[in-house]
């Protein structure tokens, strides 16, 4: 395995080169290469050089090309506007490069230079409660991000940071307590609908106790003391609701076609035995401050409306401990016993507001620093068509199993239709279809999610996910499908890199675009921005059907032409392929 250095990086260091050796006084100036329209790429670093030198821009410019050395990289350099380098690369440099990246498991992609230790907090939803449109986004980004960081050869430790602690389940438990019989069964006989309808059902009665009558409010209020001064019993019934949630959770992980791994569940609840510590140490640091009874972190810039100060509150008045407690305990936790260098929310922007006050108060307490540190991986809002935060028509939550499962149907239809188009021999099966239609239907949705940069708020809008048209899933998968067909009717000729083969303009577009695979992978592992992946992806996409509708492949000139350009279109695929699994999008070799 070898990573390859890329086209871009190549030029770049022949021009530095020049540079130094053409103008030593320069020192190490960079020769600021960009891509352009006009040529293979454009250098403009002479520019602000000359200005620095204060010479002719265009004298230096000729003076850097003179000192560049034969080689087979470099086709044409010329000098153009005010100093600009236009620089074209040579064909047979392209096809060289690519056979290299083709030679390699990784597609040549190198590991990051300094990999470190990153934990990841992603995939959190909250016990007895159904998972909605917000927990997808966080499932579904984090699933990427965690997967192009592995391939970035980063440690990832992955935290599921669950909502499993706090005041309901007093009320859930005592309700337990007083109706045992309520979830009576063995967790191999439910399905995850069915433990979610029965954590519901469970749910709504004892809230509509809990509002109606005064003693059992009280009961429960008892059960909450119990539950936190480790009560056995309370535990083990507490457990239930976790164990029943987590058949719930993992039902709707695996329709996602996620891995979500129990070790890595580690919820609120697994930090209660930090609590205490957290608390003496923020307070004996004197970061944290008794106020009315309450133990809190204050900031300068944080004020409510009225002017007064917000703090974070670690501890109540009352004793008890809510969310900031947990979230810097779990700093704690994975700076010191997991060994992070760097920790990753991937977490609703609306709460952007506690982890600027928690990361602030874990830099005082000094647990992150400028060696640890952490970032909140925010994003925006699932919207409904109408533009409004999803809800249903009767205004509630929609449940993200309905929506999961929508999208199957959806892309069942659009695969049953395309295969409709297919001679009969050659059509899928109804266990394919639905097969498709999954893998078809998940991919379009995380790939909605994925193709927007997370910041911003997107519209849920399923015609649009699932349209074999546009910037979709099902277009790229479409293209990888057609490219494995195109392939299997090649028979004996088999893909082949030619370098000293002239290529067409969407041969040299393609192959470019190619060999960018690795640089997009090191700036969207370095960004935590997913969706340039998908841009790159869906513009890959895009440069092979122009290749592919101006080259024919298998009726191409010549044997040599014939195995050359299905070697770019197996190239195509490979880099098609890993990009999609490192999204978390299955690419089916027939469509
Ligand atoms: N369970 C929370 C929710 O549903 C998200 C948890 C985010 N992670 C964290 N460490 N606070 O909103």
């Amino acid at each position: 395995m070898a990573s390859v250095p890329s086209l871009a990086s190549t030029v770049q260091q022949c021009l530095a080169d020049a540079l130094s050796a053409a103008l030593p006084e320069a020192g190490s100036a960079d020769p600021l290469l960009r891509r352009s329209d006009r040529a293979d790429f454009q250098a403009n670093g002479i520019l602000a050089l000359a200005k620095k030198l204060k010479g002719n821009p265009r004298e230096l410019a000729t003076k850097v090309v003179a000192a560049l050395p034969a080689n087979d990289v470099l086709k044409d350099i010329e000098v153009s506007g005010p100093g600009f380098l236009n620089i074209t690369i040579t064909d047979a440099a392209i096809t060289g490069t690519l056979a290299a990246r083709a030679a390699d498991d990784r597609l040549g992609v190198p590991y990051a230079g300094k990999a470190g230790t990153t934990v990841i907090d992603y995939a959190q939803p909250n016990v007895a409660k159904e998972m909605h449109v917000g927990h997808l986004r966080s499932a579904v980004i984090g699933d990427a991000m965690v997967k192009i960081l592995e391939f970035a050869g980063e440690k990832v430790v992955r935290r599921h940071h669950i909502g499993d602690w706090g005041t309901q389940f007093g009320m859930l438990i005592q309700y337990l307590i007083e109706h045992p019989h309520e979830l009576d069964h063995k967790d191999a006989d439910v399905s995850g609908e069915e433990a979610m309808s029965n954590l519901n059902r469970l749910y709504k009665a004892a809230r509509a106790l809990f509002d109606s009558d005064e003693e059992f409010k009280a009961r429960s209020r008892d059960r909450v003391v119990a539950l936190q001064s480790g009560d056995e019993e309370t535990l083990a019934l507490w457990q239930r609701f976790v164990d029943e949630s987590k058949i719930y959770f993992y039902s709707v992980f695996d329709k996602l076609d996620m891995e979500i791994d129990d070790p890595d569940v580690v919820g609120e609840s697994g930090y209660n035995d930090m609590l205490d510590e957290t608390c003496r140490l923020l307070e004996e640091s004197g970061v944290a401050v008794r106020s009315e009874g309450a133990l809190c972190v204050f900031f300068d810039d944080v004020k409510g409306p009225d002017g007064n100060p917000v703090p974070l509150i670690v501890r109540k008045s009352n004793g008890g401990y809510g969310y900031a407690a947990t979230d810097l305990s779990a700093i704690r936790d994975r700076v010191q016993k997991l060994g992070a260098d760097t920790l990753v929310y991937v977490v609703d922007a609306r709460q952007s507001l506690h982890f600027k006050m928690v990361f602030e108060t874990a830099r005082r307490a000094g647990w992150l620093n400028d060696r640890t540190h952490a970032v909140q991986l925010a994003f925006g809002t699932v919207l409904g068509k109408d533009g409004k935060p999803f809800k249903t028509r009767e205004g509630e939550t929609v449940r993200l199993v309905d929506l999961l499962d929508e999208a199957i149907d959806r892309a069942a239809a659009v695969v049953r239709e395309k295969n409709e188009d297919v001679p009969e021999a050659q059509r899928l099966t109804e266990d394919e279809i639905a097969e498709r239609a999954a893998q078809v239907g998940i991919g379009a949705i995380k790939y909605a999610d994925l193709s927007t940069s997370a910041s911003r708020d997107y519209k849920f809008d399923l015609d649009q996910m699932v349209s074999l048209n546009g910037d979709t899933s099902v277009y790229l998968q479409y293209a990888y499908a057609r490219i494995k067909s195109i392939i299997r009717k090649a028979g004996e000729a088999r893909p082949a890199a030619h370098p000293e083969i002239a290529l067409a303009p969407a041969e040299r577009a393609l192959g470019l675009h190619l060999d960018r695979f690795g640089e997009t992978l090191a700036e969207v592992a370095e960004t935590y921005e997913p969706h340039k992946l998908a841009a790159y992806l869906y513009q890959l996409a895009s440069l092979y059907t122009s290749f592919y509708s101006e080259c024919p492949v298998l009726k191409a000139d010549t044997p040599q032409q014939v195995e050359n350009r299905l070697f770019l279109c197996d190239l195509t695929a490979r880099t098609l392929g890993q990009g999609m699994a490192l999204l978390g999008i299955r690419t089916p070799e027939r469509l």
